[in-house]
């Protein structure tokens, strides 16, 4: 006996060394920590419990048959992220540049399944040089298998993928369909097609950097959800993020215990709003004095940054912020910031997520670029989101909400639960000078009298009340009693039910 568990040991010391330690010191200088690293730190302390360590892939040609490692580039199983099950896959790079197999896309795929059947998130730590090139379509065949699991997995268990380095062609679906993308900077890139490719078809000359490293998708693309500087800030991050989220859409979202109590006053919120009403304030400074012990994830920071979204907690619970920022293009809405939105407010109604949305629109961003960029069907985006959204959504109006931007943003029409402003709202189909343009255009060469007639439409609409008069908000709140009044509101939803009718599924205008 004791001889076969000498043997077994031997095995498992085999495995956990991957590709050798000369590949692994590699990675090391490359500032990147090796797969199991990565688990470690990921995970609470000796939680990981790893399945098919010993599975090896089948490949015979190219003289594969005498090069196999055990674990075939990716090691697998499930833990705890602060006592909360999580299943996880992080790919090997020293093992054939952690592409992907068949045997490989065998063990990814059966972890999903078991984070299915039991609800808990999925998390892929992502370092490969894409599909196994010896094994051809078997290998392309794995990659379906997951991305079938993806969309399977979406809107049931959180799918989190985080990527940590070379991710490239078909490869960059998988992570596309997960609810969040996170990546490390200068040792992680994402592109459909390599620089060599692009320059041979497009004759554009870019660096795999440039193409597709973090700042692009992080500021361009918009397919990063955030960026970290290195391996170890990405997955301490990646434990706080995952603290927000419920395990699965059969549950609430986490409970955490917090000192921050519900009735804190925030008397500088009563002077956030400038006199100006064209002067612009930070909508940041709201979200960070109004949740639990200040502390807010935000995701996508550097993209579309006319509107914020990320996580905090009111009385120790999630709630999904999305908030107009005036600082950046007035806080209008375009396209990049309605599918930003969009996405953000989908992924909460599925998992049960409560919405706090903080209004200070113009409206929608007008110009050619917009329309011929189909601003439309963008925008409706948006408003989709929110109008199909059944969890608890509470709005406060701290100035302007003008226009379609107004029904859009989580409007009592749209099903708004409690809709709360401050006495400097401002609601009305749009700003009093665009107004008074439109519907005395006669007058426009006479300074006085448009003057006047402005001031005279500001009056009378750049006001809560006309809104208030007809029931579309439910209060008018002094700013500094926002949090306990957000508080309250979402206590009294705890338990709201309200369900869409039944259908095969939407038709969300893609
Ligand atoms: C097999 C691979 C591999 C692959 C890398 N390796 N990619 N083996 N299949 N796809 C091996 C290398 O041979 C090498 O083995 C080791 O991994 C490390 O690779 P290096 O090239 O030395 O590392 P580096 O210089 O850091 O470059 C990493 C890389 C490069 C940029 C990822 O390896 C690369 O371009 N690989 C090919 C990428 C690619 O074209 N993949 C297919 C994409 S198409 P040794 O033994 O020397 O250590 C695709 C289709 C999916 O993925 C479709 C789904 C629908």
């Amino acid at each position: 006996m004791h001889d076969i568990i000498r043997q077994l040991e031997e095995k498992r010391a085999a495995a956990r060394l991957g590709g050798g330690q000369k590949r692994i010191d590699a990675q090391h200088a490359k500032g990147k920590l090796s797969a199991r690293e990565r688990i470690e730190l990921l995970l609470d302390a000796g939680s990981f419990e790893e399945w098919d360590m010993f599975v090896e892939h089948r490949c015979r040609d190219f003289g594969m048959a005498e090069q196999t490692i055990p674990g075939d580039g990716v090691v697998t199983g499930y833990g705890t992220i602060n006592g909360r099950p999580v299943f996880t896959f992080s790919q090997d790079f020293t093992v054939f540049g952690g592409s992907l197999s068949e045997a490989h896309a065998e063990k990814i795929a059966k972890i999903m399944d078991q984070a299915l059947k039991v609800g808990a998130p999925i998390i892929g730590l992502n370092d490969s040089g894409g599909a196994r090139i010896q094994e051809g379509v078997a290998s392309l065949g794995g990659y379906a298998d997951i991305f079938q699991r993806n969309v399977m997995a979406s809107g049931v268990v959180p799918q989190i993928s985080m990527i940590m380095g070379p991710c490239a062609g078909g490869a960059v679906y998988s992570p596309a369909m997960t609810d969040f993308i996170f990546m490390v900077k200068d040792s992680s890139y994402m592109f459909v097609t390599g620089p060599d490719v692009v320059k041979t078809v497009t004759h554009e000359e870019v660096t795999a950097e440039e193409l597709g490293g973090a700042m692009t998708h992080s500021t361009r693309s918009g397919v990063a959800d955030q960026v970290f500087v290195d391996d170890v800030e990405a997955l301490l991050m990646l434990r706080r993020f995952v603290d927000f989220l419920p395990a699965s859409n059969r549950e609430r979202p986490p409970q955490r215990p917090t000192t921050d109590v519900a009735e804190r006053e925030e008397p500088s919120l009563d002077s956030l709003i400038p006199d100006d009403p064209n002067k612009p304030y930070d909508i940041k400074e709201l979200i960070y004095k109004i949740v639990d012990e200040n502390d807010f994830f935000e995701l996508q920071p550097d993209y579309a940054q006319n509107i914020v979204i990320g996580f905090g907690r009111m009385e120790g619970s999630t709630v999904g912020v999305v908030a107009n920022q005036p600082m950046v293009l007035a806080g209008c809405l375009n396209i990049q910031a309605s599918i930003k939105a969009a996405r953000f407010v989908r992924f909460c109604d599925a998992f049960n997520i409560p919405i706090l949305t903080l209004v200070d629109v113009p409206g929608f961003m007008p110009g050619t670029s917009q329309e011929y960029g189909g601003i439309i069907k963008h925008g409706a985006k948006l408003l989709y989101a929110f109008a199909e959204a059944t969890v608890p959504k509470v709005t406060l109006i701290t100035r302007k909400a003008y226009g379609g931007a107004y029904d859009v943003m989580s409007s009592k029409h749209l099903r708004g639960d409690v809709n709360i402003v401050w006495p400097s709202a401002e609601i009305a189909v749009m700003g009093p000078k665009g107004a008074v343009e439109i519907i005395f255009r006669s007058d426009i060469g006479d300074v006085a009298k448009i003057e006047a007639r402005t001031e005279e439409y500001r009056k009378k609409f750049a006001n809560p009340f006309i809104a208030g008069s007809r029931g579309y908000i439910d209060d008018v709140i002094k700013p500094r009693m926002t949090r306990k009044r957000i508080c309250r509101s979402l206590v009294m939803l705890r338990n709201k039910k309200l369900e869409n009718p039944w259908r095969k599924h939407g038709n969300v205008p893609l």
